[in-house]
């Protein structure tokens, strides 16, 4: 085993955000509610709606399965910014230069929003101004930038198309938008639960929602046996764990993994950056320390979950860091995982298309924090009744843009069905061969079992089968998990959900 990989499998403990924050452990809920909104999940769009939700007066309970901001928005590379990557020159030639505004605007804004409560709470999380950059390597996309910097600036954002960075290499061309921001994302998260707390909100931890039942109430009912009796629901667990427009068939996960760690401050790049070149590359820096040093954050390599190699994918981005910002003390590394819907733009408002008084809030992207914001905004405006300019612009029952997602529905059909049929036909290795500190799918007979030996011999078998729709599941040996490529449910060694959609463990299983 190379350096790296030892170096990758030691250091994929858990994300800076979550380490440097750790913050109070919440209670789970044991006994019956009564809210007037209960929300599912506790990242950015959840607590973002809650927290306004609140403050608008009504009674709140928040539920999350594992703990506050720990999940994907906990993984994050935190930057809070209108410009993601190319989306303008898209909007405005898929949708039209309207939707273009209504995006800039509904992004801008929260951010606004989010500075305002950051000094209203006196909020420590680390906020600071930054421009934002899309750039390119390649000269034959420069142009591409281009186009960009002029759909932005016609959305009504302040972008350049500039060939000037502070990166330490040449750059083909970028966009570069002023006045952007770049935080703590879970020091911020945790000052807006406890002030939602004080206001009377209530937040459950450790709490896992298995059943949603529409009606005059609705009825949220957990694994602990705990019913929530609530006038509205908002679904906010990132990937829907109720999905009554099947919108799973217009929405694809991405994993991503992120390196950080301490650099000279003189190699700060002074801006947040981001490339759709080489499987994408993220830059940003965060105060570190006393000592002047920055924390470097590069994210990248993405992946469909439960694909490849991901310690060869660590490997190449933490070599990228080092490559590029020499001296950089790489002592963490994490992933996180996006979800893209077919046409670019979340999906946040009514469940479905008979939906009174249930919501959802899918598919940022990997714009999660900005847009978990703006969904807050949003939800909170249709839950209270009062109308918001993009209201229509995120609605997931939109079928405007159908035809044109087509191909790009069609393609992520076919991979799932891929997944379903041809994960099953592949050759599955003997039990046997398994290494320690590795896992595999084998065959027991007629099943398919999903097998982890740990370092002292141990084996552990669960089913294989995904408790979401029945996909084979893989083993991600750099983070020691079980993950499903059709929709990106990830499930620990002892079978216990990760990530949904899924909400049941796999099976436990006897070879
Ligand atoms: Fe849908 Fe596994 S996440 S089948």
């Amino acid at each position: 085993m190379s350096e790296q990989h030892q170096q990758g499998q030691r250091r994929v403990t858990g994300s800076y955000w979550v380490e440097t924050a750790p913050g109070p452990r919440r209670p789970a809920l044991t006994r019956d509610l009564d809210v007037d909104v209960a929300v599912i999940g506790a990242g950015m769009a959840g607590l973002s709606t809650a927290y306004e939700l609140t403050r608008a007066g009504l009674g709140v309970a928040v539920l999350e399965a594992r703990r506050v901001a720990a999940g994907v928005t906990g993984h994050t590379t935190a930057k809070l910014t209108a410009l993601h990557t190319l989306i303008y020159d898209r909007l405005r030639r898929t949708r039209d230069a309207q939707a273009a505004r209504l995006y800039a605007r509904s992004q801008s804004e929260a951010i606004e929003h989010a500075l305002e409560l950051v000094d209203e709470l006196g909020i420590d999380c680390e906020w600071e101004t930054r421009s934002a950059y899309t750039y390119v390597r390649d000269a034959d996309r420069a142009d591409e930038l281009r186009a960009e910097a002029e759909a932005a600036r016609e959305a009504g954002l302040p972008a350049k198309f500039v060939t000037e960075t502070g990166l330490p290499f040449p750059v083909a061309g970028a966009v570069r938008v002023a006045d952007q921001a770049q935080f703590h994302p879970r020091k911020y998260l945790l000052a807006l639960t406890a002030d939602l707390v004080a206001r009377g909100g209530q937040v459950y931890e450790d709490t896992v929602v298995r059943g949603l039942t529409e009606g005059e109430p609705c009825r949220v009912t957990t694994a602990g046996g705990a019913t929530v009796r609530a006038r509205h629901v908002v679904v906010a667990t990132h990937y829907p764990i109720f999905d009554r427009a099947l919108l799973f068939a217009r929405l694809s996960p991405r994993r991503e993994l992120v390196v950080a760690g301490p650099v000279d401050a003189a190699l700060d790049p002074g801006g947040m950056y981001i490339t759709p070149e080489e499987d994408t590359r993220s830059v940003r820096t965060a105060p570190y320390g006393e000592d002047g040093r920055r924390l470097l954050v590069v994210t990248g390599e993405h992946f469909t979950p439960g694909t490849g190699d991901t310690r060869a994918r660590f490997d190449k981005l933490a070599g990228w860091a080092r490559e590029h910002f020499p001296g950089v003390n790489l002592d963490h590394a994490w992933a996180t995982q996006d979800i893209d819907p077919t046409d670019t733009v979340p999906m946040v408002g009514p469940m479905h298309a008979g939906a009174r008084n249930t919501y959802v809030a899918t598919g940022f992207g990997g714009w999660g924090l900005s847009g978990g914001m703006m969904a807050g905004r949003l939800l909170a405006a249709l839950v209270t009744g009062r109308d918001c300019p993009w209201q229509e612009l995120y609605d997931p029952r939109r079928m405007r843009t159908a035809v044109r997602e087509a191909p790009t529905f069609l393609k992520n059909q076919a991979e799932v069905a891929r997944h379903f049929v041809g994960d099953r036909l592949r050759p599955a290795p003997p039990v046997e061969a398994v290494p320690p500190g590795e896992g595999a799918v084998v065959r027991s007979g007629a099943d398919r079992v999903a097998v982890y030996r740990d370092e002292e011999g141990g084996v552990h078998a669960l089913s294989a089968r995904c408790t979401h729709l029945g996909c084979l599941v893989a083993f991600n040996s750099a983070e020691r998990a079980w993950e499903c490529p059709c929709h990106g449910s990830r499930f620990d060694i002892d079978g216990s959900v990760l990530q949904g959609p899924a909400t049941r463990p796999l099976e436990r299983r006897e070879l």
